[in-house]
């Protein structure tokens, strides 16, 4: 058979598009693949500095959109959840810690100490994928005048999946600190999400209703000093009680969503008496009728070995900030197996990067 001139040419450029389309489809697929490889493969130092602090901003974000929660800020609950995540933490048989984020099952979900967390988690829940609401249109009739409107319908979309929760809800820790104007909490990523049987029992977390020997008692486990049970218990410059949680009720502070040393000031300056009411043993201030104390609050300044530390930090501000970044940092790696050589990085608070 003859095969002419233009039927040649066509054939040669058949193959040419057939490779070129072949390519094209192998350069997509590869595209494709390190997308899906970025977003959904594994976290820890494969990550960058830069990569975090987008995770950050998005929190930071979200803190800046929700002003009608509480006293206008989901920090508070969110600095709660870092520490109670971290807070289990035991020395001794290296159990519990912010390594694993257990939180997410029961029975951990259920202890009585973490009644409310479900709010910050949730709060942090789209900053690992986001939901897109989309209205679907039901058209019932032929008449044109009888369009239905459902429901919008939620869809998942990915946004930052490779961040662990226990990453995420430390790093949500820091965020809500650094954007409450607090100190700089530097930040080290490599914690990894582990099952239910991780969760630690039951009980590790203090009991707001005792004293300064309990608090030692569940601090030391963790191995803190008394420095450091005064240093951290000034994030009670932050948020409020709520008694459908625990039981008791009020803020410590005028100021419960930024940081500050107010706290120790109200603890040494303020007249503490015992709240007449239906609830649970707390103090209410005799001037500032409004704030109120835990037991475990009072038992800084009644103990002779907390007090000077409560005093320190109610006439210096900058030594509380200093004191409380290194205890938080402290706090948020308690038993957290970083791969050697992960680096700490700090993240720029909002804030400073519009400045
Ligand atoms: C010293 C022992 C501690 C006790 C007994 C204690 C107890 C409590 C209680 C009873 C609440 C109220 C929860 C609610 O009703 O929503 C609370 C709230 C809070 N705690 Fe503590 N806590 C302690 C230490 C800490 C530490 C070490 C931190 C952080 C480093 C912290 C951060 C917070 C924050 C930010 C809130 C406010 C949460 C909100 O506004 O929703 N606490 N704490």
């Amino acid at each position: 058979m003859l095969v002419t001139q233009s039927q040649h040419s066509l054939g040669s450029f058949l193959d040419v598009l057939l490779y070129v389309s072949a390519a094209a489809i192998a350069a997509a697929g590869y595209y494709l693949c390190a997308q899906c490889w970025r977003a959904f493969g594994p976290s820890k130092s494969k990550r960058t500095k830069e990569e975090y602090q987008k995770v950050y901003n998005e929190i930071a974000g979200r803190l800046g959109e929700d002003y009608d929660y509480d006293d206008g800020s989901y920090g508070p609950i969110l600095v709660r959840l870092a520490w109670h995540a971290s807070g289990t933490y035991d020395t001794k048989t290296g159990t519990g810690g912010s390594n694993g984020a257990t939180m997410r099952f029961g029975p951990e979900s259920g202890h009585g100490a973490n009644a409310g967390l479900e709010i910050a988690r949730n709060f942090l829940e789209p900053v690992k994928g986001i939901y897109l609401k989309v209205l679907l249109y039901t058209f019932w009739s032929q008449d044109a005048d009888s369009v239905t409107c459902k429901q919008p319908a939620n869809f998942h979309v990915a946004k930052f999946p490779w961040i662990t929760y226990a990453d995420l809800w430390i790093l949500g820790g820091v965020a809500a600190i650094q954007e409450m104007e607090g100190p700089i909490v530097p930040f080290r990523p490599g914690r990894q999400d582990r099952d239910s049987t991780f969760c630690p029992p039951d009980g590790r977390l203090p009991d707001a209703s005792e004293g300064s020997q309990h608090l030692r008692h569940v601090f030391n486990r963790m191995g803190f000093n008394d420095q450091e049970i005064v240093a951290l218990s000034g994030a009670h410059s932050l948020g409020r009680c709520h008694a459908d949680r625990l039981g008791f009720e009020g803020p410590w502070t005028y100021t419960p969503a930024y940081v500050s040393n107010q706290y120790y000031n109200m603890l040494t300056v303020e007249m503490w008496k015992v709240r007449k009411w239906d609830g649970p043993r707390q103090f209410q201030g005799s001037t500032s009728q409004t704030l109120m104390m835990l037991p475990t609050d009072l038992a800084l300044v009644e103990d002779e070995k907390m007090r000077p530390w409560v005093e320190k930090y109610a006439d210096d501000e900058s030594l509380f900030f200093h004191d409380f970044s290194n205890v938080l940092l402290k706090l948020f790696e308690l038993g957290v197996p970083f791969e050697e050589g992960t680096e700490r990085w700090t993240f720029t608070p909002t804030k400073v990067q519009k400045s």
